[in-house]
């Protein structure tokens, strides 16, 4: 098995960022000088993907635009000797194979990667959550592709999260595999738990690999939490006909969708960017000063 496509669904709403995202998608947000799904399309490609398709919806041509050439500023920006910037804003264009597609209603993420069956066809497939950007030596998306390599089945990647925010996420109920210290099986998994439907501070966070036995099972899903297909509903339906891997993946997750979150990332980013690192740094040391 050799997971060669990815699909990044980047049709929400975004309106945990309102009014910015009213027509800004928030996948395009800056994170330093990049939008944010740039990073998560670099974690793909850095994980042996080919092919991507990116799923949007009528507000977000704007992240099409991006991921296509523009000759009249390269041609601009060559003809005044910035050869750099030309080629850096070409290679955004050449750094895989991206197709993108409209999601017509936003029916939820289980929906959303339904609308990817074709694209996928009778090959496993990588999904990455567009607004969370994880950070660290190796993709979570390259440990999720290994695991579902080596075991010839599905695997998400999942963290341990505090018990008072599990809510916000999934909760998974699971087994060990093998000798495995980081990957166990699915047994069961419940999205946006309340208080007393929690089976595990252990979450699925943004990032997927599927066979295509997905596609049947998200073919007649129900709509669950929020009126809405979710992903996670059918991953617990999978997970009663098959393995189903959860990985508890090394990398920090930062969560691009919420002012906060956003914040966070930006400044975390900031810190490490040779373009900006030694201002913040004195910026924040001066601020923090002032602020105590
Ligand atoms: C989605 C998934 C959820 C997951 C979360 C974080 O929820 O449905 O299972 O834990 O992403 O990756 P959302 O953040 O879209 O509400």
């Amino acid at each position: 098995m050799k997971v060669r496509k990815a699909v990044i669904p980047a049709a929400g709403l975004g309106t945990r960022l309102l009014p910015e995202t009213k027509t800004v998608p928030k996948e395009m947000l800056p994170i330093v000088d990049k939008p944010a799904v740039q990073y998560v399309v670099e974690e793909a490609v850095k994980s042996g993907i080919e092919d991507i398709l990116i799923l949007t919806n009528r507000s977000k041509a704007v992240m099409e635009d991006y991921f296509d050439y523009h000759p009249e500023l390269e041609n601009k920006l060559r003809a005044s000797g910035r050869n750099e910037d030309a080629d850096l804003i070409r290679r955004v264009a050449d750094m895989a194979n991206i197709t993108f597609m409209r999601q017509k209603e936003t029916l939820g993420l289980g929906h959303a990667v339904l609308c990817a069956k074709e694209f996928a066809g009778n090959e496993p497939f990588a999904v990455l959550l567009g607004d969370d950007i994880m950070a660290g030596e190796k993709p979570v998306t390259l440990q999720l592709v290994e695991a579902a390599e080596k075991y010839g089945c599905s695997a998400v990647g999942a963290r341990h999260v505090a018990l008072d925010q599990i809510g916000k996420y999934c909760t998974l109920r699971y087994e060990p595999v093998e000798d495995e210290e980081k990957i166990f099986r699915i047994l069961e998994a419940i999205e946006k738990p309340g208080p007393d439907q929690i089976l595990s501070d252990f979450a699925i966070l943004g990032r997927y690999v599927f066979t295509p036995r997905i596609f049947e099972i998200l073919a007649d899903q129900k709509p669950g939490y929020g009126g809405e297909i979710q992903l996670t509903d059918a991953i617990a339906r999978l997970a009663k006909k098959e393995k189903v891997l959860a990985v508890d993946f090394e990398g920090r997750r930062f969560d691009t969708g919420s002012v906060t979150g956003y914040l966070e990332t930006v400044l975390e980013y900031a810190l490490h960017s040779p373009k900006c690192s030694a201002w913040l740094r004195e910026y924040i040391l001066k601020k923090a000063k002032e602020l105590s």
